[in-house]
């Protein structure tokens, strides 16, 4: 009788060096079995080295991996016809379509009849089966390759930002594929960079920084236990709103668009924000009083943006 592991992934202070740099510094944790665990963390952070030596493709420096109870180095040719990997900046034949594509990975695992309509069509790329992938936009390039990636109807699915550099949209309908992945019952193991993304797939959530796991847990419950605070926006305030807060005792920050945003304690707080306000005759249109997200939890804790452009670098507003 085999005795089936409980975890998909064991990681046991995990290190990696490359020359002088410590990519990754002796990380441990473990995935569950059926569960979405995300990695979330900036550039450099570590992700790919960390995906990579778990998927069997690097090789670690010191540390332990077990991969459906393997070790990750010991045992790479039972472990690889049980896994899909899609990696970061996902790549194929250009002039190829999508269903061609699909038969050649297929043949590449010889021993299995894969449902190539089927994965198609799980993936929404039944009206594209017959392009070619340099005529596919970003987000259908992505869904191509986490079809790739299920083509062995592997156990273990490792998707390395698998929406980075997608607009919006796109990014959504991956998020709507990968969900049907956690319905399906599959293991899989993320990175991003995108809060919303952890936040909307992951069971389970760790936050990297150079190399470190600095917290882990579900989002609710890093949430829960890294914000003792409340975020509290006065939207279309007028001139006065501001300077009766500061004088409180708070450190609003303004925004071009009339509103202003307070960090308080507690509800007691957003009672005398509003008397305050109320008895200088000052005005605001609205009020929103919310927990702190992941992005603003992540900041707290690193004192980093998990990236930047306009929808990252919340700062510490
Ligand atoms: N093969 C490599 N050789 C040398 N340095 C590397 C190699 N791969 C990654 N690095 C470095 O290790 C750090 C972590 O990189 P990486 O694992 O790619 O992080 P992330 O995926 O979070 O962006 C970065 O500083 C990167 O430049
Ligand atoms: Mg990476």
């Amino acid at each position: 009788m085999t005795i089936e592991a409980e975890y998909a992934i064991e990681v046991e202070k995990l290190t990696k060096r490359y020359g002088d740099l410590l990519a990754v510094n002796d990380i441990s944790f473990n995935v569950r079995k059926g569960e979405v665990f995300a990695l979330l963390g900036p550039n450099g952070a570590g992700k790919t080295t960390t995906v990579e030596i778990i998927d069997t493709i690097r090789t670690p420096t010191s540390g332990k991996v077990r991969l459906l109870g393997m070790d990750v180095t010991k045992k790479k040719h039972d472990i690889v016809p049980r896994i899909g990997v899609l990696p970061q900046g996902f790549s194929s034949f250009d002039r190829i379509t999508v269903r061609s594509t699909m038969q050649y990975y297929s043949r590449l695992f010889c021993c299995i009849d894969p449902d190539i309509d089927g994965l198609i069509e799980l993936v929404n790329l039944k009206d594209k089966a017959e392009v070619q992938y340099k005529n596919l936009s970003g987000g259908l390039r992505q869904r191509l390759g986490i079809a790739i990636a299920l083509v062995n109807d592997p156990e273990v699915v490792f998707l390395d930002e698998p929406t980075t550099g997608l607009d919006p949209r796109a990014r959504r309908e991956v998020w709507e594929v990968l969900l049907g992945l956690k319905k399906k019952g599959k293991t899989v193991f993320l990175t991003t960079h995108y809060m919303e993304e952890a936040e909307l797939l992951a069971d389970t959530v760790a936050i990297v920084s150079k190399g470190k796991i600095i917290a882990t847990g579900s989002p609710v419950e890093l949430i829960e236990s890294n914000s003792n605070y409340l975020i509290v926006t006065l939207q279309s305030v007028d001139e006065k709103t501001l300077a009766v807060v500061r004088k409180m005792g708070f450190e609003p920050v303004s925004d071009p668009h009339e509103n202003i945003r307070v960090r308080v304690e507690g509800t007691d707080d957003v009672r005398k924000i509003l008397n305050g306000v109320e008895d200088a005759g000052a005005s605001f249109l609205s009020l929103d009083v919310r927990k702190p997200n992941l992005e603003e939890v992540f900041l707290k804790l690193t004192g980093e943006a998990l990236h930047e452009g306009p929808t990252g670098g919340m700062g510490a507003k």
